[in-house]
């Protein structure tokens, strides 16, 4: 079966059995065939978080289920769930439809509500995860649906347990708890500017939403024209001295605190500085709008993605001496060669 078309990078894969599965009770089931029992399965949504650099060898799903609902209204927050199925863009409309906020800042994020939590999706200076109250993931070890409350997730920076543990887990369903009235969140760059330019000068959610949309459309390459699946890269963390000598000699790098008094720096910043965007050799490239991100101009295979992606890492080792994390999920290879 082929994969092509479920993958935002296009690049050609195969698996063995391709399965839409319209019910989260029909998993259990599903897993109790030899071949998902006990053969390799991987979990698709919309294939914008994945690089195939060989087919998958075993049986590829895609949960369709795709509904919204109010669970409980407490005046101040409402709890919602979504089904993993449902497009993740279009549960941000749904929720601000309604009166709520969290989601703004995720607006247009590409990807399917069942991926949000596993890579605990971010952008604009907010994470998924601070709005999560539950998780519902099938267990492949007990065979059971299981409703992890937040505090179980393990979330990180694009990181979670179901990430740390993608062979155990298919998300089915989240929870989400989100306010009414909130304090909005514009201090990342650009936000503000881009609320003046469309001249608002009260914002409100949706109004973040829409800004974040057009800022996203400027800086991103759409994957429905070009292929590529966001940043490639995940932004390195390193312990504040390094990032002060660092930044002694690299004036220009951008340096952000975390939460955790680690330092996050740019790793666009640094791809550019070792002359990577806009380059282009076949039809595998570096966005020319955006250092974090690869494209595929049409023929590229994962294969040459992911060769162009470590030479790109293999520069900016040898020039900063900074390791680069893949952030995508590469399938049929590691990235870092044994
Ligand atoms: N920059 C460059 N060159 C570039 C692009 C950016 O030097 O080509 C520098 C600029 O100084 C810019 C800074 O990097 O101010 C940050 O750029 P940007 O705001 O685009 O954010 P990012 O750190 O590159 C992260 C997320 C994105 C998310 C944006 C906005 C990661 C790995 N990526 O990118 O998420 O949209 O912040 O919040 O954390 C994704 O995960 O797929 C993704 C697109």
């Amino acid at each position: 079966v082929s994969l092509a078309g479920r993958n935002t990078f296009r690049v050609p894969a195969r698996a063995a059995v391709m399965a839409d599965v319209g019910r989260a009770d029909a998993l259990e089931e599903l897993f109790g065939f030899a071949m998902l029992r006990d053969g390799p399965v991987l979990v698709i949504g919309e294939g914008s978080n994945l690089l195939f650099v060989d087919d998958f060898p075993g049986v590829a799903i895609c949960l369709t289920m795709a509904r919204a609902a109010i669970l409980r209204d407490d005046g101040d927050s409402v709890l919602v769930r979504a089904e993993a199925g449902m497009n993740w863009n279009d549960l941000v409309a749904w929720t601000l439809a309604r009166g709520l906020c969290g989601l703004e800042n995720l607006a247009m994020i590409p990807g399917t509500v069942g991926a949000a939590p596993i890579q605990n999706i971010g952008a604009y200076g907010v994470e998924v995860g601070e709005f999560i109250e539950a998780v519902e993931a099938f267990q492949r070890d007990t065979g059971q649906v299981k409703r992890l409350p937040a505090a179980e997730c393990g979330f990180g920076y694009r990181d979670s347990l179901f990430k740390r543990e993608a062979d155990r887990w298919v998300v089915t369903a989240i929870e989400l708890r989100l306010p009414r009235r909130r304090e909005l969140r514009l201090d990342y760059a650009g936000v503000r500017e881009e609320l003046a330019a469309m001249g608002v000068d009260a914002p409100r959610a949706v109004h973040v939403a829409e800004a974040i949309s057009r800022l996203r459309t400027r800086k991103l390459p759409n994957p429905a024209l070009l292929g590529n699946a966001g940043s490639f890269f995940k932004n390195p963390v390193v312990d504040a001295a390094t990032a002060e000598a660092l930044q002694a000699a690299h004036p220009g790098l951008p340096v952000f605190a975390t939460a955790e008094g680690e330092r996050k720096l740019s790793a666009a910043w640094l791809i550019e500085a070792c002359g990577w965007k806009g380059f282009r050799e076949g039809d595998a490239g570096v966005a020319p709008q955006h250092a974090l991100v690869l494209v595929n101009h049409g023929q590229a295979t994962g294969r040459q993605l992911l060769d162009l992606a470590r030479r790109i890492a293999a520069s900016v080792r040898e020039r900063f001496g900074v390791a680069l994390e893949p952030e995508p999920r590469i399938i049929g290879a590691r990235f870092d060669p044994a």
